[in-house]
């Protein structure tokens, strides 16, 4: 939910400070109903620390109620190259190893906050790729709605491949979208999804020349500004819960939204 304190302006007035998020490889720009996510630590195809999926979860939780449109994106030639790999040697914050599980637990379920308000439906979320996209990276992209990608794209599930599973939220949306055996041979082979394969597998929604990128999101978050915005958070509800839900339950969450939409169109 958004912060119940929101409402200004400034994105950063009930969230984390500029520097705080600067701190953790992040840049926020909000502009109305959109809010731009930056992955910024270009100097390491920004790799992402604990600091930075905390600083997403806060992102998240202090959005100003005004913003419908989420766009996630990286500084220079890559989108995220995932987890920052110097925290395996000791480099990073405090890692939980595993041997307390309960607290283990908990420290990775923090660490998923910073992708599970990305599926919000008062928001649109629109991940806008490009060059690497590995591992947490990679799951990131998976945890927004919609995949805008540069025909330089590289998709990656790197977990395996270094003893790991992923674990920031990305195993369901990508049996969702490419189907179990898709799913097995991509993260138990951490080969890399170029664009055209990505595009056919539905990785990426939209795919589009390098230098289009910025032009491509900006089209979109157009489109997305112009529909309704209670039709639109209707429908993103809605649309989720189709993956879950019976064909009966469906029906009758259409029902029940639509009743929602008609009140609010035509009410007295
Ligand atoms: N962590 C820390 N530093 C990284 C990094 C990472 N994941 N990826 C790149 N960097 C650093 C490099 O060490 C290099 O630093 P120096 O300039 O000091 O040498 C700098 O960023 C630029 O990298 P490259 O020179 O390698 O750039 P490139 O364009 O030739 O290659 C790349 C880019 C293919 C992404 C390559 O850097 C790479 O393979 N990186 C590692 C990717 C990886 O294995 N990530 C882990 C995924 S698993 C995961 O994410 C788990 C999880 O969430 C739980």
């Amino acid at each position: 939910m958004a912060d119940a304190n929101a409402g200004t302006e400034t994105a950063t007035a009930a969230g984390p400070a500029e520097e705080e998020l600067a701190g953790a490889g992040l840049r926020l720009e909000v502009d109305g109903a959109v809010a731009t996510v930056t992955l910024n630590r270009p100097e390491r195809r920004n790799a992402m620390t604990f600091a930075t999926w905390r600083g997403l979860a806060a992102i998240g939780r202090s959005l100003p109620e005004g913003v419908r449109v989420v766009v996630l994106r990286g500084a220079g030639p890559s989108f995220s190259a995932g987890i920052d790999l110097s925290m395996f040697s000791g480099g990073g914050e405090g890692f939980a190893d595993g041997s307390d599980a309960a607290a283990t637990d908990r420290f990775i379920a923090e660490l998923q906050e910073g992708y599970t308000w990305l599926r919000r439906p008062d928001i649109v979320t629109v991940a806008a790729v490009h060059g690497h996209v590995i591992g947490g990276g990679f799951q990131l992209a998976l945890a927004c709605d919609i995949r805008v990608a540069a025909d330089d794209v590289k998709f990656c599930m790197k977990e395996p491949a270094l003893g790991l599973v992923p674990d920031l939220t990305g195993t369901k949306p990508l049996v969702e979208i490419v189907g179990i055996g898709r799913a097995l041979e991509l993260c138990l082979t951490a080969r890399t999804v170029q664009a055209e394969e990505a595009a056919r597998l539905g990785l990426a929604e939209i795919v589009v020349p390098r230098d289009g990128l910025d032009a491509a999101v900006g089209g979109l978050v157009e489109s997305l500004l112009a529909v309704n915005p209670g039709a639109a958070v209707a429908t993103k509800r809605l649309l989720w819960e189709a993956a879950e839900n019976t064909l009966e339950q469906q029906c009758a969450a259409e029902r029940r939204e639509q009743i929602g939409r008609l009140r609010e169109l035509f009410g007295k």
